[in-house]
């Protein structure tokens, strides 16, 4: 009898870029992809962290260049996408995950300045490359596009309006290219983590942390980095190619918890 199921969970050869690569979920997610077979560009602004994970991955045996660029600038994200494209041959995947995280109350006389800065880097950087990596994610003719966005993308916290107002904006975002770019062959899909142990929230005390998961996470703690990765993983394997749109958080269950 022929095997029933037919679908790759492979992603070998695929030629991956992440954004945000040299911390956290971004470094465990092109680490992943790279262990997978994937060709991964690692795209950070910080150049000593690019060429940290990328000498990592080759280091492990897994196949890694690395851009140095700020994701709000659009023709060094142009001159990237043409790097990648030339270097691999093609772009199958593009995991938009670079984010910042900037407290802003809004009577603070920074709001204003928090507010456009967030809102470039978390969203509009996340459009600019979309826009940029269409016509080759076309040409893959199985593309595959992952935003990362927050559970403030789906609630909200005090003192963060821009960073939640962003996050909330890339879960629409998602949304509207999974119905614009389903019928071309493109899925697109969202991941939205809880609280991760990651440079973003490096600073947090760990006593917080402890209190503020035991209270908030059915799980009770912080998740890791690599877990996220593989949530985001699963979107991107060929298998996946009937999951689109889809908004799913990884966050040890905080958003279901009601006491
Ligand atoms: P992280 O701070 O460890 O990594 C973020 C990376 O993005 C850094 O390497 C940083 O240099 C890079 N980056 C920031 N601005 C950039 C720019 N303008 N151009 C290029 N690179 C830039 O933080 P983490 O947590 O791994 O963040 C990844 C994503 O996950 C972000 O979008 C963040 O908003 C989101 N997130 C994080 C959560 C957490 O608990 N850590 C929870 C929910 C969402």
């Amino acid at each position: 009898m022929p095997r029933l199921s037919q679908l790759s969970r492979s992603i070998t050869s695929k030629v991956a870029i992440v954004t945000g690569a040299a911390s956290g979920m971004g470094r465990a997610t092109a680490h992943l992809f790279a262990d997978e077979g994937a060709h991964v560009a690692v795209v950070d602004q910080n150049g000593d962290g690019v060429a940290e994970v990328t000498d990592e991955i080759t280091a492990a045996g897994g196949s890694a260049a690395g851009w140095a660029l700020d994701v709000s600038d659009s023709t060094a994200l142009a001159s990237m996408v043409d790097d990648v494209v030339r270097r691999w041959g093609g772009l199958d995947i593009l995991i938009n995950n670079a984010g910042i995280s900037r407290g802003a109350p809004i009577d603070h006389a920074e709001y204003e300045a928090a507010w456009d800065r967030t809102l470039e880097v978390n969203l509009t950087a996340q459009v600019k490359l979309i826009r940029l990596a269409l016509p080759h994610l076309l040409a893959s003719g199985a593309g595959r596009i992952v935003n990362i966005a927050s559970t403030e993308g789906l609630g909200a916290s005090a003192f963060a309006s821009p960073y939640t107002a962003a996050k909330h904006g890339v879960v629409g975002l998602t949304r509207s290219m999974a119905v614009e770019l389903g019928s071309r062959g493109i899925t697109v899909n969202c991941i939205c983590p809880g609280p991760i142990h990651t440079g973003m929230t490096e600073a947090i005390p760990d006593a917080a942390k402890t209190k503020f998961a035991r209270r908030r996470v059915p799980l009770r703690r912080y998740g890791d980095p690599e877990e996220v990765a593989h949530g985001t993983l699963n979107f991107v394997l060929p298998a996946s190619s009937y999951i689109n749109g889809v908004v799913m958080q990884v966050d040890g269950g905080l958003r279901v918890q009601n006491t």
